[in-house]
């Protein structure tokens, strides 16, 4: 596998992995131009690609708001999960946030013991009584 930096081709792939992995909503407005957008605020957004075939692997989404970088849109291809490649990206994108010397933030559900794991054996560790809220049409 390569992990490489996002290119605006990959959106059609990088769309059908966030449907095939639970992690898409249409809602969100989650779109090729944010995620260039996002690139050119300082932040980050890997692919891992299978180099022989071209298949998509893997995303991982950073967001920099200058203070830290909020990690989203994180998966692997569900036939490709549980083979160690959650953690190479995951690592990989910590060296991300270590290069730009800032802590990283992100959001996960209790119940997604796969994400929970993965992201405590990594050194994160999870607030108490603590909710997140949004307003998407403020
Ligand atoms: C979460 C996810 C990215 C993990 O990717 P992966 O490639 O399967 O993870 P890895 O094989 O690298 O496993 C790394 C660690 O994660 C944990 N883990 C992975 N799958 C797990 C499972 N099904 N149950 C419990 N823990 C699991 C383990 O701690 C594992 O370490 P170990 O193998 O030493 O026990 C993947 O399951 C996924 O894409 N899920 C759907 C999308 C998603 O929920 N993304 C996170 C949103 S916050």
């Amino acid at each position: 596998m390569v992990i490489r930096d996002y290119r605006k081709e990959d959106f059609p792939k990088v769309e059908e992995l966030w449907k095939q992995t639970g992690i898409y909503t249409f809602e969100r407005g989650d779109t090729s131009e944010i995620i260039l957008q996002c690139t050119d605020l300082g932040g980050k957004f890997l692919v891992m690609e299978d180099p022989v075939t071209g298949n998509l692997a893997g995303t991982s989404w950073m967001s920099y708001d200058g203070r830290r970088i909020h990690l989203h849109h994180f998966a692997i291809q569900p036939s490709l999960q549980k083979k160690g490649l959650g953690r190479i990206l995951t690592e990989e994108s910590l060296k991300y946030a270590r290069d730009k010397n800032c802590p990283v933030k992100l959001e996960v559900h209790s119940k997604n013991l796969a994400a929970v794991n993965l992201y405590k054996s990594l050194g994160f560790t999870a607030f108490e009584d603590y909710d997140v809220y949004i307003i998407l049409n403020p």
